[in-house]
């Protein structure tokens, strides 16, 4: 605090003079007003008034006023001198404080996150219950229990990353990779409880894939198993187009394929009605006015035998799609790499009530689930 000058009206300002060394650009301004401004300037006043003082006070108060404005003075002037050279250094950093301030964003789910949620929360509303499993798998769950025979072909779409590192104790299977599919799950699932199983299964999975506009090395799934006695194709049907019509429209079309997995037996694949041209053929379908959206099939005898479920008894089924393609689909995004990259010009479209993606149109695929 700085020194009582003996007169409570000047003291009464000392609070004041004590506070200048933390004033911002503005404050410090009014206040250099407010204190010596000619006008009104509390100091100003005080001077003024020594001229109606009795003589023999005159001197003493006189110099009370002007030694407390010489110390303002030297105040105001040390703080602008502290102002500036912030700004100074803060600018030769690069930092330009008369920028305007930055819109604040508007948050909101990744569109695969959002269709991801949406499917799985349609499959839970039906008495399936969510499973994960793990993204390094041994070559046993991902291929071998799925009656993927050795060099067969059909491994040739799922070559993938194999992880250096020693096998896991207690896990069936010796070398470990990065999952292709999400179909491992399923005989995690089987091993994991026995009959009635119904359980759906988000995950991300990797393939020796190019990071093209229909293809990227790492994408989604979403795994659906079901398994109890006296489960049929009729089932499998049932419950695709009960799906197929809560996430598209009540009155999409859907149509199955026969098709090959080597863990279902019979095999398809299931293609919905052209979202985008409702089935009288666009670029996006390549005139066919269909999409294909999943594979699946009944489970085959030899996956049971693997997870320990008697095939005489039980029958199931399996599906797997793939959220980044159905993404694609239904939002018309013409290039995988867009739902990956986390360019705000194109995320913005998905805020809620915000507009949603058009444009061209994603190519369509053939092969596995997912991805072509
Ligand atoms: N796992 C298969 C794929 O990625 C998809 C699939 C799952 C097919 C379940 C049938 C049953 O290609």
């Amino acid at each position: 605090m700085a020194n009582p000058t003996g007169y409570p009206e000047l003291d009464a300002l000392l609070p004041r003079l004590d506070a200048i060394p933390s004033l911002e650009v503005d404050a410090l301004a009014s206040e250099l007003i407010a204190v010596l401004g000619r006008k009104n300037g509390a100091l100003t006043e005080a001077l003024k008034s020594v001229a109606s003082l009795p003589m023999d006070q005159r001197k003493g108060y006189g110099a009370a006023v002007n030694g407390l404005k010489a110390s303002f003075e030297a105040a105001f002037a040390a703080r602008r001198e502290s102002l500036d050279t912030d700004r100074q250094r803060q600018e030769a950093a690069g930092v330009d404080l008369t920028m305007p301030a930055r819109r604040r964003w508007v948050g909101s789910e990744h569109p695969v996150t959002r269709v991801v949620d949406e499917i799985v929360e349609i499959f839970r509303g039906i008495g399936f219950t969510v499973a994960v499993g793990p993204e390094v798998e041994t070559d046993w769950y991902n291929f071998t229990a799925l009656n993927f025979p050795e060099d067969h072909p059909a491994m040739d779409m799922h070559d993938t990353l194999y992880v250096d590192a020693p096998p896991v104790a207690g896990e069936q299977g010796g070398r470990l990779l990065l999952r292709t599919h999400t179909s491992p799950v399923q005989i995690r699932a089987m091993l994991e409880s026995a009959p009635p199983v119904r359980v759906i299964i988000p995950g991300l999975v990797y393939r020796n894939d190019p990071f093209d506009a229909s293809h990227a090395p790492a994408f989604s799934q979403i795994e659906g198993l079901a398994v109890d006695e006296g489960i049929s194709f009729v089932d499998l049907k049932a419950t695709l187009i009960h799906f197929a019509h809560r996430f598209f429209s009540s009155s999409t079309k859907v149509r199955f394929r026969p098709s090959f997995f080597p863990f279902t037996e019979p095999s398809a694949e299931m293609d919905v009605e052209c979202q985008l041209c409702h089935g009288s053929g666009c670029p996006a379908c390549k005139g066919t006015g269909w999409m294909e959206i999943l594979g699946c099939g009944m489970v085959h005898p030899a996956v049971f035998e693997h997870s320990g479920i008697d095939a005489e008894r039980y029958t199931g089924w399996a599906f797997g799609m793939g959220p980044h393609r159905i993404a694609m689909l239904r939002y018309g995004v013409p290039d995988i790499r867009l739902l990956y990259e986390g360019d705000m010009r194109f995320l913005e479209q998905f805020v809620p009530g915000g507009r949603r993606g058009s444009g061209a149109r994603p190519e369509r695929s053939e092969g596995a689930a997912g991805q072509g």
